[in-house]
């Protein structure tokens, strides 16, 4: 029987960056995950992130994107473009490439890094007095190895809507929107969450027309809502996503004539029918064929993994990092924790700080924000201040044709520490960088304005929200 200190389940963003930390540290370490490749026929490491997610879908946004420019916005440039055509089937190859390269690149740093990578589902047998014995079934070809330590990155699958299976043919779930090798005239989505505006967005771009029904009545709820507002109207005023809010499922029929969906919204009954139909709605925890019962591994009422701050469950040596434990289902999260559980086996105190995990919805214009938003702020009675700019008078951006949006910075009245940054507006994805950085730096917004940013970027909206915040902004 194999030995190892550590054993990995799960190969996804949480689950492979822990097992090649741990190796560095000097564990012998193996990483066992069960993911394969979209033709089913050989093992893809990188889990939800590179193989169906992440990934996957910046590629698609990125080819809609250029498709989308070439139509409509490269002729004030003065370039003329004759007949456009697109070729769905060429972009998922692309995107395809692009998923193959980065899967291969892990089985690369695997082995540079001494993991040993086994393909097979995971689960915990039981103790052999110290080490746990954890079971891999390769197509029921089972074998068995022993770890001191175990970290369960078994990350999480699409909620299903009770109301409609997936076929990913009609009815589609993050997998078979990434899929689509024709654009479909009319698209449905259900949940106008980070998912169906993201893939909304790709198709919308490339020619479907795209319906978004939402559940709950506000748009982004979880993000400020100066921010979503704005969103709100520039994808439905400007880029014609009908997104309805406050939406009641009823019905839903995939047959011969396409997917019709029943819904009630202010208190109207409508029917529309798709081409297809994405269903996002947001994801559950997976910790399937775990054997978490057998072992006594607790969870939490909606499935989640029990851990405490610092990832440890209830069973001696057994950590859970990720999208299968409490927090942001995000990629970055998930890796952040694993380095962190490498450590902490190592003896080391390393900290994560969960206030300061950035988010980013890549629709265009991007959304990100890190830290409280003004909702948040109000909520718990924190006296604070702001200041906004906006990208329509920043060189940069309207250089780069793209001069819409906003920053926004939100420091305690008091101290003047930063205490939220919000964004929309062009490559905020890598704006909210500095926004993170002041924060875990505990900055006060004075010192984001006393920094000097380079000109012209568009990292000069985040400086002059940050003037602002202090009451002398320059161009306001
Ligand atoms: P996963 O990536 O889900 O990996 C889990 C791995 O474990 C899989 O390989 C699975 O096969 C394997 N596994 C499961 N059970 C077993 C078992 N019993 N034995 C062996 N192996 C097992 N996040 C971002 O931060 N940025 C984005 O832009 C972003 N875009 C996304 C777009 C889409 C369409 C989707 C669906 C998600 C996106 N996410 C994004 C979320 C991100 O993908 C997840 O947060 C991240 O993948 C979680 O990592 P993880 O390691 O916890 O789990
Ligand atoms: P989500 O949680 O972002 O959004 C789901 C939406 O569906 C919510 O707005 C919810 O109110 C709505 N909803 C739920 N039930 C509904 C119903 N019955 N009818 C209509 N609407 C309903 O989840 P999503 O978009 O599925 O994405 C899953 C997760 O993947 C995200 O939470 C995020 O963590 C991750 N992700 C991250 C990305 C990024 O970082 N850029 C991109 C895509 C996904």
């Amino acid at each position: 029987m194999s030995q190892f200190d550590v054993a990995v389940i799960g190969a996804g963003p949480g689950g492979y960056i822990a097992a090649i930390r741990a190796a560095q540290l000097g564990f012998k370490t193996v990483c066992i995950d069960a993911g394969v490749n979209k033709a089913g026929d050989a093992p893809a490491l990188g889990g939800t992130c590179l193989n169906v997610g992440c990934i996957p879908s910046k590629a698609l946004l990125q080819s809609s994107e250029h498709f989308h420019a070439a139509q409509h916005d490269f002729a004030e440039h003065g370039i003329t473009v004759g007949d456009m055509k697109f070729d769905a089937a060429k972009m998922i190859e692309r995107k395809d490439g692009i998923v193959t390269k980065l899967t291969g690149g892990i089985k690369f740093l695997f082995q540079k890094n001494k993991v040993e990578s086994l393909f097979g589902k995971g689960s915990l047998k039981g103790r052999n007095g110290d080490v746990w014995q954890v079971e891999v079934d390769n197509k029921g070809e089972k074998s068995v190895v022993e770890a001191k330590h175990v970290i369960i990155a078994t990350g999480s699958v699409p909620r299903p809507l009770p109301l409609i299976d997936i076929d990913n043919v009609n009815v589609l779930d993050n997998e078979g929107a990434l899929n689509l090798t024709e654009v479909p005239k009319k698209l449905g989505v259900i949940g106008s969450g980070v998912i169906g505006l993201e893939m909304g967005s790709v198709w919308k771009r490339v020619g479907s027309e795209v319906t978004i029904l939402e559940a709950v009545p506000t748009f982004l709820a979880a993000a400020d809502q100066q921010i979503a507002k704005e969103a709100f109207k520039v994808f439905t005023k400007e880029q014609g996503l009908a997104i309805e809010l406050g939406v009641k499922i009823n019905e839903i029929k995939n047959d011969k004539n396409g997917v019709t969906v029943s819904y009630e919204v202010g208190g109207a009954a409508k029917t529309e029918t798709f081409d297809k139909l994405i269903v996002s709605i947001g994801r559950i925890p997976n910790t399937e064929g775990l054997n978490a019962e057998g072992v006594g591994l607790e969870k939490d009422e909606r499935g989640f993994i029990k851990v405490d701050g610092e990832c440890r469950t209830n069973l001696p040596n057994v950590w859970a990092i990720g999208d299968v434990v409490r927090g942001p289902m995000l990629a970055h999260k998930a890796s952040d924790e694993g380095v962190a559980v490498a450590e902490r086996i190592a003896g080391q105190k390393p900290h994560l700080d969960f206030n300061t995990i950035p988010f980013v919805i890549y629709t265009d214009p991007e959304i990100a924000w890190v830290g409280k938003t003004e909702e948040q702020l109000k909520a718990e009675g924190v006296e604070y201040k702001k200041g906004t700019s906006g990208f329509a008078a920043n060189g940069r951006a309207l250089g780069l044709g793209k001069a819409k949006g906003t920053v926004k910075v939100l420091a305690c009245a008091k101290t003047d520490r930063v205490l939220g940054v919000h964004m929309i507006g062009p490559m905020v994805s890598e704006l909210v960088a500095e926004g993170v950085m002041s924060m875990e730096f505990s900055a006060s917004s004075e010192d984001i304005a006393r920094i000097v940013h380079a000109h012209p970027t568009l990292s000069e909206v985040l400086h002059e929200a940050a003037l602002a915040a202090d009451k002398r902004a320059l161009h306001g």
